[in-house]
């Protein structure tokens, strides 16, 4: 008999393509999972409504495209698009109603942060929600080329051949390390976060605070990356911010509620909504939260 019938002929270059294009989505959930909990655990920025509707969408893209690729489940391309079709159709919204003033009156978020106002703005257009709608083009294109390969590819292919790429052991090791990393990664952050609120918290030295002073502009341009989504521009107008609070405080006593915040249910709240410590930015200084403070004081008579 021929020794070459049992050796299976060599893998169709498409269905090589079809395992690169799903790692590919799968690296792009993995870089859009991790940079998002970068932007609200380190940077401390809070997420507004539709920035959770699409996390909802992309997190477990990061967890089913790893294990579907293990599995070597044919199907993960289709339980992909399940979630990064609602989760592209989730970016594009948000993205018109940054870019489109009209919109903004449809806000379907005005308890909290608002969506219309984005922390990041590279080159002057790049938004959060647009690094998203990438993410999800990724992951929507790699599943949709993989569906395509699988049904040029021969169930024996998929049955014996090494479809995806790489052995199954290597990808659990790595998929399994990936995930520790991740954990330890938010461990570390989370604790450097409480190490930071707490030193700041028992050290109120106000030389050392003012020994090296924030200018006015420093102060509103962190206003307006941090505060003006909760407070809205800083003019009069500014909400949730009471003139006589200021007036009746000193600088320091303003600074040591800057540094603990207000919850929502605390005694002396007054909008039923809470007021994250230092803003939501743990990594203010008091010398920038004082200049914050005269700004306050400035626009806010
Ligand atoms: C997530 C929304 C949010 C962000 C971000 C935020 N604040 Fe607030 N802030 C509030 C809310 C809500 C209140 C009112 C709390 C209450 O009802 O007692 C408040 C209250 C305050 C007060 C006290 C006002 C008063 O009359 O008691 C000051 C001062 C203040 N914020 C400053 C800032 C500064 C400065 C920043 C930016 C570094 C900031 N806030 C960021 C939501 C926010």
């Amino acid at each position: 008999m021929d020794e070459r019938a049992n050796v299976a002929p060599p893998l169709p270059s498409i269905a090589r393509l079809a395992s690169i294009s799903l790692y590919l989505a799968l690296l792009a959930a993995w870089v859009a999972t991790a940079g998002s909990l970068y932007m609200s655990e380190v940077l401390g920025w809070i997420p507004c409504l539709w920035c959770w509707y699409q996390r909802v969408a992309m997190y477990p893209l990061a967890v089913v495209l790893a294990a579907g690729l293990i599995a070597r489940d044919r199907n993960t391309p289709r339980y992909a698009l399940v979630l990064a079709v609602p989760g592209i159709l989730a970016s594009t919204y948000h993205i018109l109603l940054q870019k489109v003033p009209a919109l903004a009156q449809f806000e379907s978020c005005r308890v909290g942060v608002p969506c219309s106002v984005d922390y990041l703005n590279w080159l002057g257009f790049i938004t959060v929600p647009m690094l998203a709608w990438v993410a999800f083009a990724i992951v929507i294109a790699g599943s949709v080329f993989a569906l395509r390969a699988n049904r040029v590819v021969a169930e024996d292919y998929l049955r014996e051949g090494p479809v995806f790429g790489f052995s199954p052991a290597f990808s659990v090791v790595m998929t399994v390390a990936a995930v520790v990393a991740l954990f330890v990664l938010g461990g570390v952050m989370t604790s450097q976060r409480a190490a930071a609120a707490q030193s700041r918290a028992t050290l109120p030295t106000p030389a050392a605070s003012l020994a090296a002073s924030a200018s006015r502009d420093e102060a509103l341009h962190i206003y307006n990356q941090s505060c003006i989504g909760c407070h809205g521009p800083a003019n009069a107008s500014m909400i949730w911010v009471r003139p006589e609070f200021l007036r009746s405080r000193s600088d320091l006593e303003l600074l040591a509620f800057m540094r603990a915040g207000r919850a929502a249910n605390a005694p002396d709240n007054f909008s039923g909504q809470a007021m994250p410590a230092n803003g939501g930015r743990v990594d203010l200084t008091d010398a920038q939260l004082l200049a914050l403070i005269q700004l306050l004081r400035e626009v806010k008579q």
